[in-house]
């Protein structure tokens, strides 16, 4: 019992399925050495009111607030870090012309180390700020300027999934912005690979290398190949983009006469661990290959509104089995908050659902069943995230890692619409999921450790 290095009384909103909220009133969360939560006490429970007497009044025993809630930490699957420094521009072009009139550009610069620390330590900051306690990064194809973006989410408490990006083929990408090429790549990515598996050994969170081709056009054959063949021998995980827009998946079945699933499974590069951007243009094989090989997709509804020309058909990708969570997608998605995303997602999905063009008879403008709920975005950025990346992430369950967000419904400059003292619990955690800002986000922990206060 005197094992806990922080206990925790108040109550929590967690995932029990992708569409129940489980209501925990008034738990104890009790979390180990290692940032694990351990013990989960109900009020009814006989240990409970000994719990609280053999430790309230000491350091480690923290009872929430009135109108504070407990949430677990949000897990982006899908952020581009060096576009943090574009976010909100560049948002009126088409995916192939706006990677090669802004984004190529910008993600040159990051051969400067001084210009990464500056915006990838904001936007860790920024991130944790806004709750998310795991991301999933592509960072640039500076192998220096990507293991620094590890060394900063290691220094300021988030588990980072980070990679070096990968870009070779030079038809596909400017002379100013690509590996020189597949060897070179190769040879960086797997040096990249040990050094963020050698620092890994002293962050408690964890920090993990991704073995990250752009997407199929960037790449030639032989470095699609090559680190298929790096995260066999590294049991890395594997990020890229997947079928996200009308060009990107015209693009693959003209080079290899077959979708990108296909493609990418060829070369190695689906798994369980596993995370493809968008995948919006997925046929109903493609879909059941990525349920085969447990590749989960990245959902990012915000970005998929300017660049994928088309909304994600989330409800028969969940049926056949699919890992599915969400991405903000910075910049493409210009906001840093999965809060936005998972309203977004809802948004999208009653769009998909009811279509769009009044000019069409009602029944003949959607596709029908799209629609999800709050409930399920809640799902996506966190528990779904956590399934994604086969981390014990994103509920609060015993377990699991003591990733948590607080939320002060109360904070004056952004009080939250609760009006009734006895206000239903289920109301309160649609309040938050809809209204919430950056300063009700009072606290944000990750794996025991606090990483934000405001
Ligand atoms: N496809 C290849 N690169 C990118 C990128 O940076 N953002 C998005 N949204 N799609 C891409
Ligand atoms: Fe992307």
């Amino acid at each position: 019992m005197n094992n806990y290095t922080q206990i925790f009384v108040g109550t929590a909103f967690t995932s029990d399925s992708s569409e129940k909220i489980s209501i925990l009133k008034d738990y104890l969360f009790c979390i180990n050495h290692s940032g694990m939560i351990s013990k989960i006490v109900a009020p009814q429970d006989e240990e409970y009111q000994l719990l609280i007497e053999t430790h309230k009044g000491q350091d480690h025993f923290h009872v929430l607030d009135d109108g504070h809630y407990l949430l677990p930490g949000f897990v982006d699957l899908h952020v581009h870090a060096p576009q943090w420094a574009q976010s909100g521009t560049a948002q009126d072009l088409p995916l192939y012309d706006w990677l090669n009139t802004y984004t190529f550009p910008l993600e040159a610069k990051y051969s400067d180390l001084d210009f990464a620390q500056s915006v990838y330590g904001n936007l860790v900051d920024t991130l944790l700020a806004n709750g998310t306690t795991t991301a999933l990064y592509f960072a640039t194809v500076h192998k220096e300027a990507s293991l620094l973006l590890a060394e900063i989410c290691a220094q300021k408490g988030q588990r980072g999934l980070v990679g070096k990006v990968v870009m070779d083929d030079p038809e596909q990408n400017p002379p100013y912005y690509r590996d020189q090429d597949a060897e070179t790549a190769l040879r960086e990515t797997e040096e990249f690979i040990l050094a963020v598996k050698e620092l890994n050994k002293t962050v408690k969170q964890g920090v993990y290398p991704v073995v990250t081709p752009r997407f199929i056009p960037s790449c030639s054959d032989e470095a699609l190949k090559g680190l298929g063949d790096l995260a066999l021998k590294y049991d890395t995980h594997i990020q890229s983009h997947c079928s996200e827009s009308d060009w990107a998946h015209h693009y693959v079945k003209e080079r290899f006469n077959k979708h990108d699933a296909f493609a990418l499974n060829d070369f190695g590069l689906l798994s369980d661990k596993s995370v493809m951007a968008h995948s919006n243009f997925l046929s109903d094989e493609d879909a059941a290959l990525f349920a085969e090989t447990g590749t989960a997709i990245a959902h990012c509804p915000l970005s998929n509104a300017y660049f994928a020309n088309s909304v994600l058909p989330l409800h028969r990708f969940r049926k056949m089995g699919i890992d599915i969570g969400l991405g903000t997608d910075i910049s493409a998605g210009a906001t840093p908050s999965l809060y936005d995303n998972a309203k977004q997602a809802v948004i999208s999905s009653r769009m998909l659902e009811d279509g769009v063009n009044a000019n069409l008879p009602a029944d003949e403008r959607g596709v029908a069943n799209s629609r999800i709920t709050i409930n399920e975005a809640f799902y996506l950025a966190t528990a779904g995230g956590g399934e994604s990346l086969s981390i014990p992430v994103g509920r609060i369950k015993e377990g699991y890692a003591w990733d948590v967000q607080i939320i002060d419904t109360k904070v004056p400059a952004a009080k939250l619409p609760i009006f009734d003292p006895n206000e239903d619990l289920y109301d309160i955690f649609q309040k938050i999921m809809y209204n919430v800002r950056p300063e009700n986000i009072r606290e944000v922990w990750v794996q025991g450790e606090k990483v934000h206060t405001r």
